[in-house]
């Protein structure tokens, strides 16, 4: 960061060196024994949606695709007849018969020629492929109904061979809709991608499916839970939150598209999923519930955004009595997620399997009110403020854009920008006025390269990160969006973590994230620059009760930058931590196939004396982790 010089500098340090003076490279001082502000303890957290397939498709364990046969006029999408040897069948949807309110439908196979030789039935195609390992048990359920089939096969199949790596028999079908489980067991085959799902009957007659479902092995061994790769790598950036569930997801297109949590809870059978704003649809698989246990599992704080009245294509609810029954819906999604339960909701959270309550200190109303053309959200928040506060006055409640007539608890800040940008706007909170609003990076991201961001925009987001940083006495949290790309299926560049079926990787910025968030401290100890180029960027925090530093550096030029790091006011250990990540030019990045090429390295400083006159690379970021004696 180019600062004014903040301090003078010692007649020793200036001596240290004799052949540079401070005047060619950059002189950085840190007062480890005084105090300038507290780091927020919830600066860096987690924001997702569905977006490019970020839960249907990504982080959702779920493998078959459009699991409740929805058709379109291009059939049913994802499933595909499957007529081996001279079996005959055909499949259809059938709109008068269905094993749920929310799911009246089904999808109908009329089986006219099948046996144990040349079966007849149906397969899936996954998202994109369906992962398999050796050695694995997948866990998998159907709905059904016939009245002259009363066994199906259910296979795992190697697209390539045709040969089926996993089989189970499920028997017990009847004329009346129940759900009918089963497990695949792998054997010692290669793990694939390149593999799909098949439904199988070896006799002829009419047999009625829904909601079938196949899961993997989850993150804590959820039923109906969370792919272990991305959870793994969600867990390594040390979220203290997550917002949730948008972004434009809260609002959908219409009001009839919102995030409407009653519609999202309890048996999947009773969910109906909805049109989402992302151009596909959401079988709402993960839903309220999961969202908070995904929190529990990570011990992450839930941030929940509340549908305000607001979707995207315009229509609004007028503040007054139009809007009364969405500020219900929050009070009774409130309860759902923080009442005992000896309350009405709380009674339904205990019933749809958690019977603990979950704390909030965070409520969003709505999402980007700045685009409301009607111009409503300033008495719309008003009236959620006041319905929110009135049960609940403990809770923070976040606005997403300034409000005239009140000062919100927060405002919710949102930045897309080129690296460039964000180099040029670091300082953006220094000045800003600690006595209004506290703010939430709510939405932010360098926006070059894709489908994940490239090493240029990692040094942007560590640019900006180190501003967010040195002000987190005012920025109470920030989030990176959007945070997950299934690379076969985006709707928007730049995400921080890519996967496909199989693999998951982080780009450049996930790992200046890792590396942030990893680092992050409690207390910011004065500290100021001097000398140090335009692209130079820098913040220092301190942790450990008192006894540690976290120095981290950005340098954001092509060519090498020497800092010279000096300490007053305490000792530095002998040795210190030095974590790097850096790549010889803006354009490197990772890939599903190259998932390492841009990573962080950590070694070992063995004498910290070195830190008085320390080089950086150019395009770099590092931490310097070094203990205070
Ligand atoms: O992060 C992608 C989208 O950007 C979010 O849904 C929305 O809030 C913002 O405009």
């Amino acid at each position: 960061m180019h600062c004014k010089p903040l301090f003078a500098f010692t007649l020793a340090a200036a001596l240290l060196s004799p052949a540079a003076s401070a005047q060619d490279r950059a002189v950085l001082t840190i007062h480890a024994d005084r105090t300038r502000a507290k780091v927020s303890p919830t600066l860096y957290g987690l924001m997702t949606e569905e977006i490019n397939h970020s839960y249907d498709g990504g982080l959702y364990a779920e493998m078959l695709q459009n699991r409740t046969f929805r058709s379109d006029w291009t059939g049913v999408p994802h499933w595909y007849l499957v007529e081996q040897g001279d079996s005959q069948a055909k499949m259809a949807i059938d709109r008068e018969s269905g094993p749920s309110e929310a799911l009246r439908a089904s999808l109908r196979l009329e089986v006219a020629k099948a046996a144990a030789a040349s079966p007849a039935g149906i397969l899936n195609e996954g998202y994109w492929g369906m992962a398999v390992a050796p050695r694995t048990t997948y866990r998998g359920s159907f709905y059904a109904k016939s009245s002259d089939i009363t066994e199906v096969i259910a296979r795992l199949v190697d697209n390539n061979s045709g040969k089926a790596v996993a089989t189970a028999t499920v028997s017990g079908i009847g004329p009346a809709w129940a759900q009918h489980s089963f497990s695949l067991e792998t054997g010692s085959i290669a793990k694939s991608a390149e593999n799909h799902f098949e439904l199988l009957v070896n006799r002829p007659g009419t047999l009625w499916l829904n909601l079938a479902s196949l899961f993997p092995p989850t993150y804590h061994n959820r039923p109906n839970g969370n792919r272990i790769d991305l959870m793994e790598k969600l867990a390594a950036m040390h979220p203290a939150f997550l917002r949730f569930p948008g972004g434009n997801y809260l609002e959908g297109d219409r009001i009839a598209d919102r995030f409407d949590w009653k519609k999202t809870i309890g048996p999947l059978v009773d969910r109906a999923g909805h049109q989402a704003p992302w151009s596909y649809y959401s079988s709402d698989g993960l839903g309220l519930l999961e969202f908070l246990e995904w929190c529990e599992d990570l011990h992450m704080q839930p941030v929940l955004a509340v549908y305000a009245g607001y979707s995207l294509r315009g229509e609004h609810a007028a503040p007054g009595p139009d809007l009364e029954p969405y500020v219900n819906e929050a009070l009774d999604e409130l309860e759902y997620v923080t009442g005992g339960t000896d309350t009405k909701w709380g009674a339904v959270r205990a019933k749809d399997g958690h019977p603990a309550p979950f704390h909030v200190t965070y409520v969003e109303v709505g999402n980007e009110d700045q685009f409301d053309r009607s111009h409503s959200y300033d008495a719309r928040y008003a009236q959620f403020y006041k319905a929110i506060k009135a049960k609940y006055p403990e809770i923070q409640v976040i606005a997403t854009t300034p409000v005239k007539g009140m000062q919100p608890d927060v405002i919710d800040d949102h930045y897309y920008r080129r690296a460039v940008e964000f180099f040029n706007d670091v300082a953006h909170y220094d000045k800003i006025d600690r006595n209004g609003p506290r703010i939430f990076v709510g939405e932010w991201a360098t926006r070059e390269g894709g489908p994940t961001p490239n090493f240029g925009a990692a040094l942007g987001d560590a640019a900006w990160m180190t501003g967010m940083e040195r002000n987190s006495d005012l920025i109470v949290m920030s989030c990176y969006a959007p945070l997950l790309v299934n690379i076969h299926g985006l709707q928007w560049d730049s995400d921080l973590i890519g996967y496909d079926a199989l693999n998951s990787y982080g780009s450049p910025s996930y790992y200046a994230q890792v590396m942030f968030a990893g680092n992050v401290g409690d207390e910011i100890p004065e500290s100021g620059i001097e000398g140090a180029g335009p692209r130079l960027f820098y913040s220092v925090t301190r942790g450990a009760g008192g006894k540690r530093l976290y120095i981290k550096l950005v340098n954001a030029s092509s060519t090498p930058e020497t800092v010279d790091v000096q300490v007053e006011g305490a000792q530095l250990a002998k040795s210190a931590k030095l974590v790097t990540l850096s790549a010889l030019g803006t354009q490197a990045t990772n890939t599903i196939e190259h998932p390492l090429r841009v990573a962080p390295v950590e070694s070992t400083i063995g004498d910290t004396a070195s830190l008085r006159h320390h080089a950086m690379p150019g395009y770099s970021i590092q931490v310097i982790r070094v203990d205070l004696r």
